[in-house]
């Protein structure tokens, strides 16, 4: 199994994998992340029809070819919401921890002063995830809400932002000579 070291922010030429990643996960993990007994049509019509990359933040960690792990950082006035879904076949091995992390680091180098997530009440790793970074987590609305004050970046992690998003300006590199498709799904 191939996983990227790192979480890559996605591109208008990833949308194909955005749409495929989404089509692999249940019901109840669509109903998890987006709060309605999301189908895939509805999704293309309400979600993903909706998305632009250049705009919407959107990270994703690849394995071998496909968005093992995808976040969308909503952003707003110097506030953000994070939303993350893990591929089934790739949960309880610490990439919704990695992809979480990387969403925090992404918040902070944007600027924003806070970093929240909604989930509902049964959804034990995701609570898990907030809890063990030290969100304040409590009940708002029969879901639950976290919220995470953030500080600004210090150098060494802005050199870390910043060595992440020139890895992106190699990806973007090799996507223009070869294309976005990865080589084995061509
Ligand atoms: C939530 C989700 C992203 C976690 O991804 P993951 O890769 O399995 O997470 P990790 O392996 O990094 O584990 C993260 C934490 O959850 C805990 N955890 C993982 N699976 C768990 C489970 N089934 N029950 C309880 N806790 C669990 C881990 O112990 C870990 O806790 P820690 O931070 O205290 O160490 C994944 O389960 C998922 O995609 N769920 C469906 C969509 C969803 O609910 N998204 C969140 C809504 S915004």
């Amino acid at each position: 199994m191939n996983i990227a070291p790192f979480a890559e922010r996605l591109q208008q030429c990833h949308m194909g994998l955005i749409e495929a990643h989404l089509a692999k996960l249940s019901p109840e993990d669509l109903a998890f992340r987006f709060f309605y007994p999301a189908t895939l049509d509805s999704l293309r019509e309400r979600y993903l029809a909706r998305l632009d990359p250049a705009r919407d933040v959107l990270l994703g960690i690849m394995i071998d070819g496909e968005i093992g792990a995808l976040a969308h950082l909503y952003v707003e006035q110097h506030k953000a919401e994070v939303g993350v879904t893990v591929l089934p076949e790739y949960r309880e091995r610490g990439l919704g921890e990695q992809l979480f992390e990387a969403s925090i680091l992404e918040a902070r180098a944007l600027g924003c002063r806070q970093i929240a997530i909604e989930t509902r009440p049964d959804n034990a790793p995701m609570i898990a995830l907030a809890r063990s970074h030290g969100f304040i987590v409590g009940y708002d609305y029969g879901n639950i809400a976290g919220r995470l004050e953030l500080r600004p970046l210090e150098p060494a992690g802005m050199s870390l932002w910043t060595f992440h998003r020139l890895l992106d300006v190699g990806a973007g590199l090799w996507r223009s000579l070869f294309g976005c498709e990865p080589m084995d799904k061509r």
